[in-house]
């Protein structure tokens, strides 16, 4: 087992829980580089979709991903992607993107390939790293777990006022039910629903919860 001088902060949750919002503002809180894995997910469906490619067929999916060149980076304290030396911006947020990211996202080689490359953020900084397996796959040692939820209603009214279309019940089922590494509550994680919180009443929860675990923060 390697042992790193780094720590991690776990945030996993489905889709439009606030994960995003929060992971951000604790990053900079605690001065950590924030990383989504969700946008390593969302790179790859986008080349697959810009390629002609149909995000079902696994192995042509594979094919293309072994072929591509996904550079992950730094840039102060956010993580950033190229693809094949092209940075995607706001299309990684498209609702094509959206739509297919679930089904690339089951394919077990393509899950190998991201998690290995969220992990070699670890060996370089302290970090809030969000996704679906964080605390479960990617970062299992980690004693810092955190599940952050919010009603489905909450969620579709929180996606609907950014005004992007997002089919978040059926990303949510097929998350949540693939076989390899689904969405779940990892062990040992925090739970915590924010349907009723603002997005500081969560940040401030989190900073309770990881100054109890033994997380030194600083005021
Ligand atoms: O966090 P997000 O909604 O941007 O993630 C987009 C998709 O990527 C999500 O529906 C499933 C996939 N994903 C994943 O499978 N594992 C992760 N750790 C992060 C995202």
């Amino acid at each position: 087992m390697m042992h790193h001088q780094h720590s991690v902060i776990a945030i996993d949750g489905p889709a439009a829980s606030g994960k995003s919002s929060v992971s951000r503002r604790l990053s900079s809180r605690l001065g950590y580089l924030h990383v989504n894995s969700g946008i390593m997910y969302r790179a790859l469906t986008w080349s697959v979709l810009r390629s002609g490619i149909q995000t079902g067929d696994s192995g042509a999916v594979v094919n293309h991903l072994d072929g591509l060149d996904i550079c992950c980076g730094i840039s102060g304290e956010e993580a950033t992607l190229t693809v094949d030396g092209i940075d995607p911006g706001s299309e990684l947020k498209s609702s094509e993107v959206n739509t297919g990211v679930s089904t690339v996202s089951k394919i077990p080689e393509v899950r190998d390939v991201l998690v290995a490359k969220q992990r070699e953020y670890l060996d370089v900084a302290d970090i809030v790293m969000e996704g679906r397996d964080i605390g479960s796959v990617v970062f299992p040692e980690t004693p810092y777990k955190f599940y952050i939820d919010a009603s489905a209603e909450i969620r579709a009214k929180r996606r609907m006022d950014e005004g992007i279309e997002d089919n978040l019940a059926e990303r949510d089922a097929v998350d949540s039910g693939r076989e390899t590494s689904p969405l779940v509550i990892a062990e040992n994680a925090v739970v915590i629903d924010t349907s009723e919180m603002t997005l500081e009443e969560v940040l401030l929860e989190l900073i309770d919860r990881l100054r109890e675990q033994g997380l030194d923060i600083l005021n």
